[in-house]
């Protein structure tokens, strides 16, 4: 009998111990010192023992009873007041709810790259609006009232005289309107085109445009920034190459080609035998645009350039079709 006693005072022992909550605590008191709880079964022998048997294992019941009692009290005041709810329990040891992270798009990364290159050389970046208006889009950069990217088949036109930029070109004039020279900006964005998706095009697009104006800036130093940008971006070995164009804000323009890095412009499958990679367009800043803002083209110089962070990117990644960049499909952006 006491033998009995000494086990069960054990066992309610170590499951009050273990016990979490007020709930589970209610319980163990029903179970020990209820009326049908295990204590009472216990006391229930008593009568069919000897006196000196009765003697001792009443005193013991007592003990076992004065224990349990206090052990819960303790642990009762140890979890608090308040009523706890078995959902308040925490299991450690539970494996961890996945959070899926973001990751930065292969567009936003080439341009954060690009804006990295020109900011070390010196160039803030700047920002414009993507609806624009015709007068930052055209006029103001020189761009004659009958030019064919007027035509309603090149640009996407709004209501009034608003319509979504079709370059990042705009902005050139925006900063010029706000700062004196001499000014070092590059600003990049998001552009519009009325274009067909295909491989190679997409109705919205990126550009990074860039613009240096000050006293004596040269055609020798558009040459070396974009050299050294195109260095820093692809790699010490590539080499860059300028052709004569045209484009209506710059005179003379020219429109800037990268070696191809795999064949050393000697002509492959990747740049098309080509040997040679159509990268920006750039040029001296014409007179009429310094006019439209007001500087002294006598006085001060400078050139511009813009440049497909889309395209770029598509060469770096080896990516033949610019339409996924645009699907968000995980499935393809999840490899950047
Ligand atoms: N805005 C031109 C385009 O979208 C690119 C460009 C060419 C920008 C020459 C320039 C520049 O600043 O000087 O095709």
């Amino acid at each position: 009998m006491l033998e009995e006693l000494k086990k069960l005072c054990e066992e309610a022992r170590s499951t009050i111990d273990a016990a979490v909550g007020r709930d589970a605590l209610e319980q163990l008191q029903t179970k020990y010192l209820g009326r049908k709880g295990k204590l009472r079964d216990a006391m229930a022998k008593l009568p069919g023992l000897s006196d000196d048997m009765k003697r001792q294992a009443g005193r013991m019941a007592n003990e076992v009873k004065k224990e349990i009692e206090g052990l819960l009290k303790e642990k009762l005041k140890a979890s608090g007041a308040k009523k706890t709810t078995t959902k308040a329990h925490f299991d450690f040891t539970l494996p961890g709810r996945q959070r899926t992270l973001g990751r930065i798009h292969p567009i936003i990364r080439t341009q954060i790259e690009l804006c990295d290159i020109f900011t070390r050389l010196g160039f803030d970046i700047v920002r414009g609006p993507e609806i624009e208006l015709g007068y930052y889009n055209f006029d103001a950069l020189n761009v004659p009232k009958d030019h064919p990217s007027r035509d309603a088949f090149d640009t996407l036109y709004l209501d009034g005289d608003r319509l979504l930029r079709s370059h990042t070109s705009p902005v050139q004039i925006r900063a010029m309107e706000k700062r004196k020279p001499p000014l070092r900006i590059i600003a990049p964005g998001r552009v519009y085109r009325r274009d067909t998706a295909d491989a190679s095009h997409y109705p919205t697009f990126h550009q990074i445009e860039g613009l240096v104006v000050g006293e004596d800036v040269t055609f020798a130093d558009l040459k070396a920034v974009l050299t050294l940008a195109m260095k820093e971006l692809l790699g010490e070995s590539v080499r860059t190459r300028f052709r004569p164009s045209f484009f209506p804000f710059t005179e003379p323009s020219a429109e800037v080609d990268v070696s191809c890095r795999f064949c050393d412009a000697k002509g492959c499958n990747s740049c098309g035998q080509k040997g040679w990679i159509e990268l920006l367009g750039s040029g001296m800043v014409h007179p009429n645009v310094f006019k439209a803002v007001g500087y002294d083209s006598e006085k001060y110089t400078g050139f511009a350039f813009g440049m497909g962070v889309d395209r770029i990117a598509m060469g770096r990644y080896g990516i033949h079709d610019v339409r996924l960049f645009f699907e968000n499909d995980l499935r393809f952006l999840n490899q950047f």
